[in-house]
C-alpha cells in the first residue's frame, strides 16, 4: 500500500517536474505514444556512468550530431571517438562503446536487444546499464539503482547501515516501488528525485513530493543518509610527462596502449607512476624542469607530475611517439591529466 503510494506521489510529481534532457523523451511526449531511440538511452546511460547531466549534455549533443545511429557510430574510426570523449574519463568506456556499437550491429543487425539478459551480453554494459536501457529505453519493469536511487530509498526507508554493503538492502527496497505501469518513467523519475531534491546534501524536504512517506524525514535524519564505510586515503604516486616541439611547432605525442589508465588516449610520453618513478624521456634533449607540477586524481589514487619541456630540432627522431603538426594539434582531444600538464608547460615551449 505504501509502496504504491510512493510510486503515484512520484509519478505525478515526474509528470509535472521531469528534467527535458536531450536524451529524453518526457512523460507528456511518452504519453502521447513517442517512444526514445536505444541508440541515445544507451549513449546517455554510459555517458552518466560516474559523472554529472551537466558535464555529459555536450558530449552528447556532439556525438549523436557526429554518429546519429549505432550503425554510424560502428563505423567510426576508434581515434576519432576517442577524441570526442577526451576530457569525460574513465576511458574504458569509450573503448567499451564501440564495441558495443560493433557488437549490435554484428550480432543483432543493428537494433539494440530488448531483454536484460542480451543486453548483458554487450561490452560495457553491465546489471546498471542492462536495467537502465530496459525500462527507459523499451519500458520494461526492471529496477535501476544508481547512487540517487540508493539515496532516496535509505532515506525513504531510514535505513543506516552503510554502503556498499547495505547494497542488496536497499536494491529490494527499490525493486518493491518498481511499478508496472511506466516503469520507465518511474527510473527516470526517482533519478531526478535523487538528483534535484533528494540531494547529498542539504536535501530540499520542505519540496519532496514523498515527504509524507519519508521515514528520514520523520526521525530528521535524511541528511546524515545514505551512511558510507569510511574508504582509506589515496595513495600519492608520482611521475614525469615530457612535452617538446619541434622547430615547426609539431607536437610529441603518444597514443597509450590501449588497456589501463588512459588506455588508447592521445597524450605526452610520459614515465610509470610509483613512488619512485624512473625518468623515461622519448628522446635525448636538452629537457627543462617547469616548476609546477600537474596534479590529478584518479579512482585509486593521486597523481603528481613533474613537466619536463624541450624544443627540439627539425631533425629529431624520438624513440617513442610521433610528431603531430601544430595545425593538427588540439588540446580538447586530450585527456584532462594531459591538458593540465599542457596548460603548465605551453607558456615555456616555444609558440606556433
Ligand atoms: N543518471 C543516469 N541515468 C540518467 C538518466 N537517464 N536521466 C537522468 N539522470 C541520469
Amino acid at each position: 500500500m505504501r509502496d504504491a503510494q510512493i510510486g503515484t506521489a512520484l509519478l505525478r510529481w515526474y509528470d509535472r517536474e521531469a528534467r527535458v534532457l536531450p536524451w529524453r523523451i518526457g512523460p507528456a511526449e511518452r504519453a502521447a505514444g513517442m517512444v526514445p531511440a536505444p541508440y541515445r538511452v544507451w549513449l546517455s546511460e554510459i555517458m552518466l556512468q560516474q559523472t554529472t547531466v551537466a558535464a555529459v549534455n555536450a558530449y552528447f549533443e556532439r556525438f549523436t550530431r557526429r554518429w546519429p545511429t549505432v550503425t554510424a557510430l560502428a563505423s567510426a574510426d576508434d581515434a576519432a571517438v576517442m577524441a570526442e570523449w577526451a576530457g569525460l574519463g574513465y576511458y574504458a568506456r569509450a573503448r567499451n562503446l564501440l564495441a558495443c556499437a560493433r557488437a549490435v550491429v554484428g550480432r543483432f543487425g543493428g537494433r539494440f536487444p530488448q531483454d536484460r539478459a542480451a543486453l548483458l551480453s554487450l561490452p560495457g554494459i553491465g546489471p546498471y546499464t542492462a536495467a537502465a536501457i530496459a525500462a527507459i529505453a523499451f519500458d520494461a519493469p526492471e529496477t535501476v539503482v544508481d547512487g540517487n536511487v540508493e539515496r532516496v530509498v535509505a532515506r525513504l526507508d531510514d535505513i543506516h547501515a552503510p554502503l556498499p554493503g547495505s547494497k542488496p538492502q536497499l536494491t529490494a527496497l527499490a525493486a518493491r516501488l518498481t511499478p508496472r505501469q511506466r516503469p520507465g518513467d518511474h527510473a527516470q523519475a526517482m533519478m531526478d528525485l535523487g538528483a534535484t531534491i533528494c540531494t547529498p546534501r542539504q536535501p530540499r524536504c520542505a519540496a519532496c513530493p514523498l515527504r509524507p512517506h519519508c521515514r528520514a524525514n520523520d526521525a530528521g535524519t535524511a541528511a546524515l543518509l545514505p551512511r558510507k564505510t569510511a574508504r582509506p586515503a589515496k595513495p600519492v604516486r608520482h611521475g614525469y610527462a615530457y612535452v617538446a616541439r619541434r622547430k615547426d611547432g609539431a607536437w610529441l605525442l603518444e597514443t597509450r596502449p590501449p588497456q589501463g589508465l588512459l588506455g588508447g588516449m592521445l597524450g605526452f610520453p610520459v614515465s610509470d607512476w610509483s613512488d619512485a618513478p624512473t625518468p623515461a624521456p622519448p628522446l635525448a634533449a636538452d629537457w627543462r624542469e617547469v616548476g609546477a607540477q600537474a596534479r590529478h586524481t584518479f579512482t585509486h589514487f593521486h597523481l603528481r607530475l613533474t613537466i619536463l619541456t624541450a624544443d627540439l630540432p627539425q631533425a629529431a627522431q624520438p624513440e617513442r611517439g610521433a610528431f603531430v603538426a601544430a595545425a593538427d594539434f588540439d588540446a580538447s582531444a586530450l585527456p584532462t591529466l594531459m591538458r593540465k600538464v599542457h596548460a603548465l608547460a605551453a607558456p615555456g615551449l616555444r609558440g606556433d
